[in-house]
């Protein structure tokens, strides 16, 4: 390569056009996943106030919401349930009347051509607030798996798109493929949360999502954060055991996993830019501290500069909305 002056990288910058015809990644409504919060047995929306913009919504609105989030040009929704009936299994998540079926049926009513992706965990449905079953003081693998593999088939039955398992069990991919083939899904693909740290970014999810752990933490089944190789690990266990898809969660701490992760495998790859990265930039935006619309700009492309297809952000329904 030559160097100075016969080169100047500033030729290609000096005007919007050149800057575009050179620009080497694009982020677009087709690459979005739009993740909601859907409470039953509540009459109003209920704001969130660590995420400014983003509220439970009532179920019985939900038709309505997710008519006009496809109207703003949302194209994949992903649906995480705020269950009043919680027991110490999760089993609301495996009836065919729960909240979870309920959620992934009303939503393909209003707008069958939305990809619907309900999160396949517990936490949201067991008192304790864990990803499973406990037993014997701990997080019970394979008895959770068992129960995910019908809570995944029981959503399928309801009309989902894509399975997204995110308790992070050993062995979940296998046999939630096992139980959608066997019960006539064999064309539902999984978008495995393969590698999914125990993550201080999901502090606003948890109060969203009315998750309370009592005081306990998820780090003996999510990995710790200061892995790396195992986090490449996790994923390539998911995709030897079938996942259709990758996810790495949260985002933007973990964009050296995601470009590790790019590199060996060919599968497609989600990114997750979960709540806590969300909250630090609208309430840094909201304090004046930074620009909202290019800071969010950045970390997408970011994600996509790093290896992400895909990419779950709550923002998702304002680039609709508003543009970059
Ligand atoms: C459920 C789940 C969590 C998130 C997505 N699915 C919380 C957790 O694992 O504690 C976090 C999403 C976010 O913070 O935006 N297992």
């Amino acid at each position: 390569m030559q160097a100075f002056p016969a080169t100047r990288l500033r030729r290609l910058r000096g005007t919007e056009a050149l800057r575009g015809l050179v620009c080497e990644t694009r982020v677009t409504m087709d690459d979005l996943i739009y993740p909601i919060f859907v409470e039953e047995a509540i009459d109003a929306p209920v704001p969130i106030s660590s995420m400014p913009g983003v509220s439970r919504i009532p179920e019985r609105d939900l038709e309505r919401a997710v008519a006009a989030i496809a109207r703003d040009g949302v194209k994949a929704l992903m649906l995480f349930g705020i269950s009043h009936r919680k027991d110490d299994t999760g089993s609301d998540a495996w009836r065919e009347d729960g909240l979870v079926a309920r959620m992934v049926r009303a939503a393909k009513r209003a707008a069958p051509e939305l990809v619907v992706i309900p999160d396949i965990c517990f936490c949201e449905y067991t008192d304790h607030g864990h990803c499973g079953v406990i037993a014997h003081g701990r997080v019970d693998n394979d008895a959770t798996v068992a129960n995910l593999a019908r809570q995944a088939v029981n959503t399928a039955n309801a009309g989902a798109d894509i399975i997204a398992p995110s308790a992070m069990m050993d062995g979940q991919i296998a046999a939630i493929r096992a139980a959608l083939d066997g019960g006539g899904h064999a064309h539902t693909p999984v978008m495995a949360y393969s590698t999914k740290f125990a993550s201080a970014f999901y502090g606003p999810f948890r109060a969203a999502s009315g998750c309370d752990l009592k005081g306990s933490d998820r780090k003996t089944y999510q990995m710790d954060p200061m892995n790396g190789r195992e986090a490449i690990r996790e994923s390539m266990l998911d995709e030897a055991e079938g996942a259709d898809m990758l996810m790495v969660k949260p985002g933007l701490p973990y964009l050296d996993v995601l470009a590790r992760i790019r590199e060996r495998t060919l599968l497609p790859l989600a990114v997750y830019q979960v709540s806590g990265e969300y909250a630090m930039i609208k309430l840094a935006a909201a304090a004046g501290a930074i620009d909202e619309r290019p800071v969010v700009r950045e970390t997408l492309g970011a994600f996509k500069r790093a290896g992400a297809d895909l990419i779950l952000t709550y923002f998702a329904r304002d680039i609709a909305t508003q543009g970059w």
